[in-house]
């Protein structure tokens, strides 16, 4: 696993953000042959998307060839509910960019048979080919999409019911009120992000430094599902400074130095 550690969470951000786009650039999708892109929500990724935003306008890259499939979505409120995963996407990144509207993929948590919705979304991304690449965040308890503690390791898309850390965790998206925040949600399975050519994991602030050790430092555990990334043949962390924090001062030393022998300058000990 890379782990890729940046000052603050902008710099963070802005580094996936163009790490992502060099991808995209490499790849050179097509009509034909799209650049398949695996997207989350939450305030980890927002600098990604502020700067993708940024770069769209100022003509450096184009969205018209990518197709986006979104980790999660909650059961039960309506796409149009400030708070929906559906609202969140459009309105912090699809609106502002030139994606066309057929290319995006968001679970529908509201449909008369979920699991119909689940199997569904895992034959379209086949269709496509497979996601390219995954970017991510994490929940403080270290759950990746929703993937909660305990959660199968080679899940694949489906219902599941909200830990009560991540309804107190999200509740500052529905005023604070535990009772407002839905308790199910639709995600995809470990085993779908794990299916994905690569995956960039984002990582941002202190309360994240617990997941952080766990995650890096640990072993693979169905408790910190995004552990698993360590079986994953191209996997990323992106963190900042702050996320490090209750890693070793050794690992940190070590993972920072990796960086900089990669960019030919032998570091000083
Ligand atoms: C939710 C989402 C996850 C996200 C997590 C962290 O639980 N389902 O995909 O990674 O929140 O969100 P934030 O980045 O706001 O801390």
């Amino acid at each position: 696993m890379r782990i890729v550690i940046k000052e603050t969470r902008d710099d963070t951000g802005r580094w996936t953000a163009d790490y992502i786009i060099g991808k995209i650039k490499t790849f050179a999708p097509t009509a034909e042959k799209p650049f398949v892109l695996g997207l989350p929500t939450g305030s980890s990724p927002m600098p990604v998307y502020e700067e993708w935003i940024r770069r769209y306008k100022a003509g450096d890259i184009s969205f018209k060839n990518v197709v986006t499939f979104n980790m999660d979505e909650y059961v039960g409120i309506p796409e149009d509910h400030s708070e929906s995963y559906h609202a969140f996407m459009y309105s912090n990144l699809f609106n502002h960019i030139d994606i066309p509207p057929e290319n995006i993929n968001i679970l529908d948590g509201n449909a008369p048979d979920l699991e119909k919705v689940c199997k569904d979304y895992e034959a379209k991304i086949k269709q496509f080919g497979g996601i390219e690449l995954f970017l991510g965040g994490i929940g403080p308890d270290g759950h990746i999409a929703f993937n909660e503690p305990g959660s199968s390791l080679a899940s694949r898309t489906r219902v599941k019911t909200l830990s009560y850390d991540t309804i107190l965790a999200n509740s500052r998206f529905f005023d604070n009120d535990m009772s407002k925040v839905p308790t199910q949600a639709l995600t995809v399975g470990v085993g779908t992000v794990m299916d994905a050519r690569e995956v960039v994991i984002i990582i941002t602030g202190f309360n994240k430094a617990r997941a952080v050790r766990e995650v890096i430092e640990g072993g693979i555990s169905h408790m910190w599902t995004v552990s698993m990334l360590q079986m994953h043949e191209h996997a990323i962390i992106a963190c900042d400074d702050a996320a490090t924090m209750e890693l070793q001062v050794e690992s940190v030393k070590y993972f920072k130095e990796i960086e900089e022998i990669a960019h030919s300058k032998m570091p000083t000990r």
